[in-house]
């Protein structure tokens, strides 16, 4: 009914690193030649966070979009533009919160965890709770169909689809439909009527797949419906409504994880990163001081690549004949820690090479990057603001 699209977001909160770049990057670009996208800076979101420090939220978000179009983000394929340049997503975000159920939110799995992690901050904010639900209206406002994104951000995306699904319930109705289906919803008989009922709330409102099919189970042997009830009643259980809002899908990366040069997940706060356009030679320092099987503290003891940070450099940037090298020449001490990870340095300097490239002119004249955007946030605008239309006139808000 809609045109498929992908929509993703990242934060400003500092810059970006090659974790940021197998991690989400490297998916955005294969997906803009395949499907529209609209790619932003989520501001608004590291708001949430960094409430006490905005300042280095405006310049973070100059540096990172020289960093997407150093990495390949193509702004002549894809939209790119700033968050809270759109600030129809604040108003679909309100109108969210209307009817979200706060458990929804408190249920989300990073909403503890980053209470628990970032303890030197109270996140025990109206901001934070609601960050999946600003997340939600941020993909919901442009109807899409795909979000790439991280492993750890699925719940997010699972919560858009129950509040999606939700809304349509809500205020997608259709004149008509609803009494023929509750007429047919009668000729179940009083038992099956109200199982009916309740299944259908419960896939409805809270988002139980089981129940759906239960429903749909006991349906294939109601006995007594016509063919057109039945279909009435099929119809009811998912909605069969306006569908006003998509229910969008994750897109994971299909790449492998590259850790930080310490093994833990990459991130510049833990001073393992590497910056995506760092300079070479500090790239070959970060990498031959990075630590590797502590079991090999003289080059003629032996290693075991799984127990090596180096190792997972390897496997996302060696072909299968070096990592063959590797394992066999660690594994025998046949080879010394610094010849194993010349094979990574090399990698990812030739990696970074177009990216310094396509850096530069971005660099030499920044007015480049403002225009790319400022074109970017009239596009992502006149998109919002038609969903917006539909959304106002759902909830009672049109006043025409
Ligand atoms: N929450 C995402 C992150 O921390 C960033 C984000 C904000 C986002 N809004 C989004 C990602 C919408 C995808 C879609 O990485
Ligand atoms: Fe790690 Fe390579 Fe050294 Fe083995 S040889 S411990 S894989 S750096």
């Amino acid at each position: 009914m809609y045109p498929d699209r992908v929509v993703s977001g990242m934060r400003p909160t500092g810059s970006m690193h090659l974790g940021h770049f197998h991690g989400a990057l490297k998916n955005w670009i294969k997906m803009q030649s395949e499907l529209p996208c609209l790619f932003f800076v989520a501001d608004w979101h590291a708001l949430t966070t960094h409430y006490d420090d905005p300042t280095i939220i405006e310049r973070s978000a100059w540096e990172m979009l020289i960093d997407w179009l150093a990495a390949g983000v193509d702004p002549s394929q894809a939209t790119l533009f700033i968050q809270s340049k759109v600030p129809e997503h604040a108003e679909l975000h309100l109108l969210l919160s209307m009817a979200t159920p706060l458990g929804w939110l408190e249920r989300v799995p990073t909403y503890k965890d980053q209470i628990d992690n970032l303890s030197s901050k109270d996140l025990a904010t109206y901001g934070f709770l609601g960050y999946p639900l600003l997340q939600a209206a941020d993909v919901l406002i442009y109807r899409a169909s795909q979000v790439p994104v991280g492993d750890d951000q699925v719940p997010h995306i699972e919560m858009m689809r129950e509040i999606a699904r939700r809304f349509n319930h809500l205020y997608g109705k259709e004149k008509g439909f609803e009494e023929k289906a509750q007429d047919a919803v009668k000729k179940l008989g009083s038992k099956r009527a109200k199982l009916y009922n309740e299944l259908r709330t419960e896939y409805q409102q809270d988002g139980k797949d089981d129940a759906l099919e239960q429903a749909k189970a006991m349906l294939d042997d109601a006995q007594s419906l016509s063919m057109i009830d039945r279909e009435r009643l099929f119809g009811y259980l998912e909605g069969s409504r306006k569908l006003i809002l998509v229910e969008p899908q994750a897109r994971l990366t299909a790449s492998p994880r590259l850790p930080g040069l310490d093994g833990r997940k990459m991130s510049k706060s833990y001073s393992n990163a590497i910056a995506l356009r760092e300079d070479k030679d500090v790239v070959a320092k970060k990498v031959r001081t990075m630590p590797t099987d502590p079991a090999r503290v003289r080059r003629t003891d032996v290693g075991d690549p799984a127990k090596c940070p180096v190792w997972q450099f390897h496997e996302v940037y060696s072909d299968l004949a070096t990592k063959e090298w590797v394992v066999k020449g660690c594994k025998s001490a046949g080879i010394g820690c610094i010849e194993c990870k010349q094979p990574v340095i090399d990698a990812i300097v030739k990696e970074q090479e177009p990216m310094h490239e396509r850096a530069q002119q971005y660099l030499d004249d920044p007015s480049l990057v403002r225009a790319i955007v400022a074109d970017g946030n009239d596009v992502a605008r006149k998109l919002a603001q038609e969903t917006m239309r539909d959304v106002r006139e759902a909830m009672g808000l049109a006043y025409s």
